[in-house]
């Protein structure tokens, strides 16, 4: 049944309420900024999430009825998606006498700016460090900063800043603002910003029209179904840091664009059944703790995920019925044994994330279906899981190869189940069954590891990409097998794992 439709969206920017009627389904927030408003001081750089110049700031009410700041990009995210939220950009921090706030003091003090053009986006970003963390540690400020370019090669003020920033404050009356991250209770400012936002909530479809072109944003699983029945060529969107850059880059026209997540059911996770069920519109960074609760292996790799921005917007779901080739998420899901509930208007099925994956750029979504939700299984007793993301840079890069690997041992060290995966070496993620078959049943030893690189070359055939070459995937996927079983038995003897742990540490002295 059709929920009641509203033409408008409405948003904070500044203590105000923004109305705007059948706006461009795809105009860039930063579009809007700059080209509308004339509020240039976010930039671009990019246009396509990787420089952070345009960072800005979205905070929202949190089912604890606190404000909750999260950065994003906003030359990716479409202006209709503001819709319920307050905007802040680095405009936003200057006090009505003109006072700098804590962080931006901080970075003159530091001598954080060198251009200068960069500099919006990394107060921004720290910003929202400040507003989400006390007395962070070198490698949470680095991880803040993930998404940040400096092309000045400016980094150690910047970093100097952040932990300056906290020393700043400030009197001013938009206490909020400057008010380092806290558990203690919410300021009058605090509460005046959570009762304006709740002011904007409702419970309409958001329906634009904005000549050929149409936006909708509806509320339930059921009337997005029924929207994708009416509209069966609309393209979804969730974070849209994938379909952002369709537009910002390859200048796609999108005519109809759904937008999933205002969705109730595609916006809750928690766990049932002996699985993990996240819905298709949580963001990567929401899923996180979960994902971490029962696989804390994963942790490099989802820190690694890009950067907080895109995280922040960015879904599993997205990840997932992308369906790049060089996905990050899709390898672990794999071994994991994932599977997808897939919905539309006459029904739900079951898949495993396995048999997704058609082809490059094709997946099993039939016309009208959409992704509901990734259900995870919880891992075994004796589960061994490890996923290494290999990239030519540590922070905020595609993977060249993202390998995956599940492995059950019986009480004799022999290996009872193996799953094993890879991002980058086919068409689409897939599981290296012939190296499986090698492992099935075996115990470890040097001539087993050989024998399985030996089968993963006859599982994959890469290709050569701007990334890294074919040869070079082939001989990182087998290195990596041999990293795996050096890191188990690493682990097994109660020796230190390798990864961002000695990395953090190494950084923090
Ligand atoms: C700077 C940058 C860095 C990145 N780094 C990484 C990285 O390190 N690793 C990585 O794997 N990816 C990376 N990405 C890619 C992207 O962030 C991820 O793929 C992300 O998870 C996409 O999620 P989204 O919510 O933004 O998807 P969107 O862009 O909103 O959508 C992506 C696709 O999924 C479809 N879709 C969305 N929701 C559903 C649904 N419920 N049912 C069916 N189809 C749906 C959309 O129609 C679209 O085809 C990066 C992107 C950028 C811009
Ligand atoms: S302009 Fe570079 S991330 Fe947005
Ligand atoms: S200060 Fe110039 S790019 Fe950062």
């Amino acid at each position: 049944m059709s929920n009641h439709r509203t033409d408008r969206i409405r948003f904070i920017l500044d203590g105000t309420v923004i109305e705007l009627r059948n706006v461009d389904p795809t105009r860039t927030v930063l579009q809007y900024l700059r080209e509308d408003l004339h509020r240039t001081g976010s930039k671009e750089g990019c246009a396509e999430g990787d420089c952070g110049a345009c960072t800005v700031v979205l905070a929202e009410v949190g089912k604890d009825n606190r404000l909750h700041a999260r950065a994003i990009n906003a030359c990716i995210q479409f202006l209709p998606t503001l819709d319920g939220k307050e905007l802040l950009t680095v405009e936003s921090l200057r006090g009505s006498d003109g006072s700098l706030h804590p962080v931006q003091q901080a970075m003159v003090n530091c001598h954080g700016s060198q251009c200068g053009f960069c500099t919006p986006g990394f107060v921004m970003s720290l910003f929202a460090l400040y507003k989400n963390a006390q007395s962070p540690s070198r490698v949470t400020i680095d991880n803040a900063l993930a998404g940040n370019l400096c092309r000045c090669t400016g980094y150690r003020p910047i970093v100097d800043a952040a932990r300056a920033m906290y020393g700043c404050a400030s009197e001013r009356s938009d206490n909020w603002l400057l008010a380092a991250c806290s558990s203690g209770p919410a300021s009058s400012d605090e509460k005046r910003r959570v009762e304006r936002l709740q002011s904007i909530q409702h419970g309409d479809t958001v329906a634009l029209e904005y000549g050929a072109k149409r936006y909708f944003a509806p509320r339930s699983c059921n009337e997005l179904a029924e929207l994708l029945g009416a509209w069966p060529d609309a393209r979804l969107l969730a974070g849209g840091t994938d379909v952002g850059l369709w537009v910002t880059k390859q200048h796609r026209e999108l005519d109809t664009v759904i937008y999933t997540g205002r969705v109730t059911e595609l916006c809750g996770q928690g766990v049932a059944d002996d699985a993990i069920n996240i819905g298709a519109a949580v963001t990567l960074a929401e899923a996180m703790p979960l994902l971490l609760r029962h696989f804390p292996a994963l942790h490099e790799l989802l820190l690694r995920f890009a950067s907080p921005p895109i995280r922040n917007a960015g879904t599993l779901g997205g990840n997932v019925a992308n369906g790049s080739p060089i996905g990050d998420s899709m390898p672990a899901l794999l071994v994991a044994d994932a599977c997808l509930r897939l919905r539309s208007a006459n029904g739900t099925r079951e898949l495993p994330l396995a048999k997704f994956y058609l082809d490059y750029q094709k997946n099993a979504l039939r016309t009208g279906e959409f992704v509901e939700q990734i259900i995870i299984p919880l891992p075994s007793a004796g589960d061994e899981l490890r996923t290494y993301k290999i990239s030519k840079r540590f922070d905020q890069d595609i993977s060249a190869v993202c390998g995956a690997y599940r492995l059950r041992f019986d009480d004799d060290g022999r290996i009872v189940e193996a799953r094993i995966a890879y991002g980058g070496l086919a068409a689409t993620p897939r599981r290296a069954h012939r190296c499986e078959a090698v492992l099935q049943g075996a115990l470890p030893s040097t001539d087993l590891t050989h024998k399985a690189q030996q089968a993963l070359r006859e599982d994959f055939e890469p290709i050569s990409d701007m990334r890294a070459s074919d040869q070079y995937r082939r001989q990182v996927a087998g290195n990596l097998l041999q990293r795996l079983f050096m890191d188990i038995s690493a682990a097994q003897s109660g020796a230190e794992l390798t990864g961002i742990y000695e990395y953090g540490r190494a950084r923090e002295a």
